[in-house]
């Protein structure tokens, strides 16, 4: 069952400036693993990891298999897993996950770019389009960020786009390696009235 109780369309690709927000696709799979191999040592302290240990290193598999995965939660309504573009370059993800229907009607956001082009708003402006997408398109109530403390860089996406602090979870998801505490930001959809873009300096 969806947890949304219905399928999710393939969204339509969502821009603003130079970052546009689509659904990965199939020919996105071998982008995507040299993007990742190149930037193995930016990503891995922020890395979800297997608590059994298993799993490979990013960039050093066929990322083939994980976007048919992908593709076929999109199917499936339970995630949304976008390509981040810069002037038409795929330069990061962007996933939806955790998504909640019933009484919830939530879920949460991670993101990632390539380290060369870090430092120019693309993730925030990323996370704006993909929030709004979540409150106008699938009428979702609240969308949460949860990020580790020592990850600079990511809180300041949050607070540029001045989602609420709700508080610490302890041990909260395996990342590299072990089980690691999260700060977590949320925003709801009556927060977010007029749009996430007007926040995007
Ligand atoms: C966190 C991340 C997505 C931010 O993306 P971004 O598009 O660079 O976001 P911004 O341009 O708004 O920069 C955010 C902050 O990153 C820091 N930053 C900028 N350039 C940087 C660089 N080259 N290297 C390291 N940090 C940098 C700055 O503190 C900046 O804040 P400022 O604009 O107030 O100076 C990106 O750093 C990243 O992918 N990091 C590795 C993976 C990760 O942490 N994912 C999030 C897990 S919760």
């Amino acid at each position: 069952m969806a947890p949304l109780g219905r399928p999710i369309e393939e969204p339509t690709p969502l821009s603003f400036g130079r970052v546009t927000l689509r659904a990965v696709q199939r020919g996105d799979a071998e982008p995507l693993r040299r993007l990742l191999q190149r930037n193995r040592g930016w990503l891995q302290r922020w890395e979800a990891t297997h608590p059994s240990g298993q799993g490979v290193v990013p960039g050093s598999v066929s990322m083939r298999p994980t976007v048919r995965l992908l593709r076929r939660q999109l199917r499936a309504g339970s995630g949304v897993p976008f390509a981040v573009l810069y002037d038409g370059e795929v330069v990061g993800q962007l996933s939806v996950s955790e998504l909640s229907g019933g009484a919830l009607q939530s879920a949460q956001i991670g993101y990632w770019v390539s380290e060369h082009v870090a430092g120019r708003g693309i993730a925030p402006t990323a996370v704006a389009l993909a929030i709004d997408y979540l409150f106008d398109e699938l009428r979702l109530h609240r969308v949460e960020i949860c990020i580790r403390p020592e990850n600079a860089a990511s809180l300041r996406v949050v607070e540029k786009l001045g989602l609420r602090y709700e508080g610490r979870r302890d041990a909260y998801i395996h990342i590299d390696g072990a089980w690691r505490d999260h700060e977590c930001y949320v925003v709801t959809r009556g927060d977010a009235a007029g749009g996430m873009l007007r926040r995007v300096g």
